[in-house]
């Protein structure tokens, strides 16, 4: 491991700023590749809504903890609502685009925010050392959910409702409607479904 350190003795490691940035230019191609209606959009918005979640999911536990980020919440479900929106959305479907329009409308100015406000008033606060190590929480938080949002069916434990994966979990609570899903795990959506159907 030590091999691809420079010899400066200084660990390889991002800072939560640049990480953070960096998913926010992601998602904007994203959007991009949608709105001029390019590839599959189903696939796109598939990765879209995985990373958007990934991604809120690891700045709500690991970076907006320590700062005052109450606003930012708010804002990440009110993307959340329009992105399962999307997904249920037909491509091509006056729909699709109007929902489409929407989503990049909130997240835009969601970004902005965080952005102009939030990230420079943490890169205030916190030391380059910290920097890192948020960074390092928030990478481990952001992979640990996009695994669970597509892990193949073959690999799911034993004993977990008919083998389906959180993200097939994840589409049945949107279609019923299970408050809270996104916060969920699939363990916790499979027990919600349970509920709902009972
Ligand atoms: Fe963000
Ligand atoms: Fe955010």
């Amino acid at each position: 491991m030590d091999a691809t350190h420079s010899g400066s003795g200084a660990p390889m490691a991002t800072d939560v700023i640049t990480l953070i940035t960096s998913d926010h230019r992601t998602v904007e191609s994203l959007f991009e590749r949608l709105k001029k209606e390019k590839g599959d959009p189903k696939a796109t918005v598939a990765e879209l809504h995985a990373l958007l979640i990934a991604h809120a999911r690891a700045e709500e536990d690991r970076v907006y903890p320590g700062i005052d980020a109450h606003h930012s919440v708010e804002e990440h479900k009110e993307a959340e609502v329009l992105l399962d929106a999307l997904v249920r959305a037909q491509p091509g479907t006056t729909e699709f685009r109007k929902t489409l329009k929407e989503l990049i409308t909130a997240v835009t100015h969601h970004v902005e925010e965080e952005e102009t406000k939030i990230l420079p008033a943490l890169a205030k606060s916190a030391g380059e050392k910290r920097l890192k190590e948020l960074g390092k929480a928030f990478k481990e938080r952001r992979a640990e959910e996009l695994k669970a949002l597509s892990v193949p069916k073959q690999t799911s434990p034993a004993g977990s409702r008919e083998g389906a994966t959180k993200a097939e979990l994840y589409e049945k609570a949107q279609k019923a409607d299970i408050p809270g899903r996104s916060q969920m795990g699939k363990k916790e959506l499979a027990e919600a479904l349970r509920h709902a159907k009972s």
